[in-house]
């Protein structure tokens, strides 16, 4: 069976959505669904490529047992459209800057902003924690952990 391809995106790929690639990683681990999703993240900008994701962040996921691994890397319009079959921002801009990238009606239908999966937290966005401080991390993962369970029980329910 042809798994799901899923691909988190944020503007640096080294805060939000690498944390949100583990969140789903572990979710999807630990209900043994592996051979079904495919999990990967990637920035709007390449600025970051190549770096580890932000000490900050790595610290707050692991305090909650969460161990980011990811290098960050620049969204690829020519071979991601393609290969993920959902997309997903984690804020509007995001959203809108990854719109700009195509104008093919079955691509944009794979475009999602991440707090749409939310279901404790009615938030539009996940905020951008770079230039915060501690509990701008903390949200970023109270955020993610919310919107991966909800997103994981859509899916499992088609
Ligand atoms: P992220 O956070 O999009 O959640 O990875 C940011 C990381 C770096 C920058 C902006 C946001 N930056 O401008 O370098």
């Amino acid at each position: 069976m042809k798994k799901t391809n899923i691909l988190f995106v944020c503007l640096g790929n080294i805060c939000r959505s690498p944390s949100a690639e583990t969140i789903m990683n572990h979710l999807i681990e630990s209900k043994g669904l592996q051979n079904k999703y495919y999990v990967d993240s990637a920035g709007i900008i390449g600025f970051h490529a190549g770096e580890p994701a932000d000490s900050r962040m790595r610290a707050h996921a692991a305090k909650r047992g969460y161990t980011i691994t990811s290098i960050s890397r620049q969204f690829n319009p020519t071979t991601d459209f393609k290969k993920f079959d959902l997309i997903i921002g984690m804020d509007r801009k995001n959203v809108k800057d990854l719109q700009s990238l195509t104008i093919e009606e079955e691509f944009l239908h794979k475009i999602h902003v991440m707090t749409e999966f939310n279901k404790i937290f009615k938030e539009e966005g996940v905020p951008d924690p770079y230039y915060g401080g501690y509990e701008g991390f903390e949200y970023v993962l109270d955020l993610l952990e919310d919107a991966c369970s909800g997103l994981l029980t859509e899916l499992e329910e088609f």
